[in-house]
């Protein structure tokens, strides 16, 4: 879906850029127009770096390069986020003063407003027949909420949560009132105070998908190891440490629909944690680890007594990937294995070749970003759910 966003003047601005974010994670193309009042609260180089496109802004400008038509024509969906008064004003009256307003008369898209204002200026009669105008022509409305304001002050004009407004704007919800645990990243396990063992798991692929479960409607639990990833938005995160953490964390989580394994879990621990930072003795040598066998989170959740009625694993393997991951998804009780090569740059990289093994074949896919990788499996996810 191809969102055209458009930025008016609002303190709450700065939200556009999570909305951006979440719509990007949830497999949305997104191009902005910033109006002069927005540019007051956030930078045409913030809303670029976030959209990875040009920013529009300048009506004569535009017409030089792909000029009002051209881009009023373009999204599936017009997002005017947030939306001042001024702004629903010359929307409701068909005045184009700036790119922005010429747009909105232009496109035959569908129209989605987040209007954010003062309350006194949203329960203000010219404001509310402003919009009951809107609401007639088909335009919808996404908020605004009631709750704190900028200024000390509350009431409705609040605009709405970012995660909200693109659960307004993304089409059908076919896992709506599903729920989904997601693991994610490596694990930390500690040989001392100070020391772990760990792995290069960046949790890019897991927090992907947990995100393109949440754009289809599921609730989802992202179960994290220690990475660098932001939150997905509209996901509720529990962030661990350890393999033993994260599977108490699942099997706090559960019942689920659905579970998705991909986090890259360690096969052993230190068997005796040191409660003191180990010390290194003048003379003494080298001190041996002995390591413990950590539990398999995938392979006890594939045989709870309360198991998800859909479990995916993953298989990161460096040869015969999808033999390894054949055998694997028998040896484990899960239902599908998405098994992926990692002897190049996968761990930690943007994009992920992987196969999908379920018990009626192998799917090929080909090499894709790891959002699209996520956005195929959430889909594939959801033809299950709905069969
Ligand atoms: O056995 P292996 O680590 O290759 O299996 C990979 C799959 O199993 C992944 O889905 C991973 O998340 C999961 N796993 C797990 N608990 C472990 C080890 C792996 O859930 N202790």
């Amino acid at each position: 879906m191809r969102i055209l966003l458009i930025v008016s003047g609002s303190v709450a601005a700065f939200k556009a850029l999570v909305f951006v974010r979440a719509a990007r994670a949830a497999g949305r193309e997104v191009r902005a127009i910033l109006t002069a009042g927005g540019a007051r609260f956030v930078t045409r180089e913030a809303l670029a770096a976030i959209t990875g496109q040009p920013v529009h802004e300048d009506l004569w400008a535009a017409e030089e390069s792909i000029g009002h038509i051209r881009l009023a024509r373009w999204p599936d969906q017009v997002v005017v986020a947030p939306a001042s008064a001024n702004m629903l004003a010359r929307m409701a009256h068909g005045l184009t003063t700036d790119l922005a307003s010429t747009v909105l008369l232009a496109t035959r898209a569908p129209v989605l407003v987040a209007p954010a204002m003062n309350p006194a200026m949203w329960e203000h009669p010219a404001t509310q027949a402003n919009a009951a105008l809107l609401r007639a022509r088909g335009v919808v409305f996404a908020g605004p909420v009631s709750g704190a304001m900028a200024e000390p002050e509350s009431g409705p004009g609040r605009f709405i949560e970012p995660a909200d407004l693109l659960a307004a704007i993304s089409g059908p919800k076919p896992l709506a009132g599903r729920h989904a645990l997601v693991t994610s990243g490596p694990t930390h396990e500690p040989i001392d105070p100070v020391r772990y063992i760990a792995n290069r798991s960046s949790g890019k692929q897991g927090h992907a998908i947990a995100a393109a479960l949440a754009a289809l409607g599921a609730r989802v639990t992202l179960v994290s190891g220690p990475v660098h990833q932001p939150d997905p938005v509209g996901v509720t995160v529990t962030r661990v440490e350890t393999a033993r953490d994260m599977l108490a964390a699942c099997e706090a989580a559960l019942p689920a629909d659905i579970l998705v394994a991909a986090a890259a879990v360690a096969d052993w621990r230190s068997a005796a944690e040191a409660g003191q930072k180990m010390k290194k003795e003048p003379g003494a040598g080298a001190p041996i680890l002995t390591m413990a066998l950590n539990p398999d989170i995938l392979a006890t959740l594939s045989r709870h007594a309360i198991r998800p009625r859909l479990v995916v694993g993953f298989a990161a393997e460096t040869e015969h990937v999808v033999e390894h991951a054949t055998a694997k998804r028998l040896r484990k009780g899960c239902d599908w294995i998405v098994a992926n090569d990692v002897s190049g740059d996968v761990m930690g990289g943007a994009e992920n070749t992987v196969h999908l093994v379920t018990a009626t074949g192998v799917e090929d896919w080909p090499r894709l970003p790891k959002e699209e990788v996520a956005r195929r499996l959430a889909a594939r996810i959801a033809e299950e759910f709905s069969a």
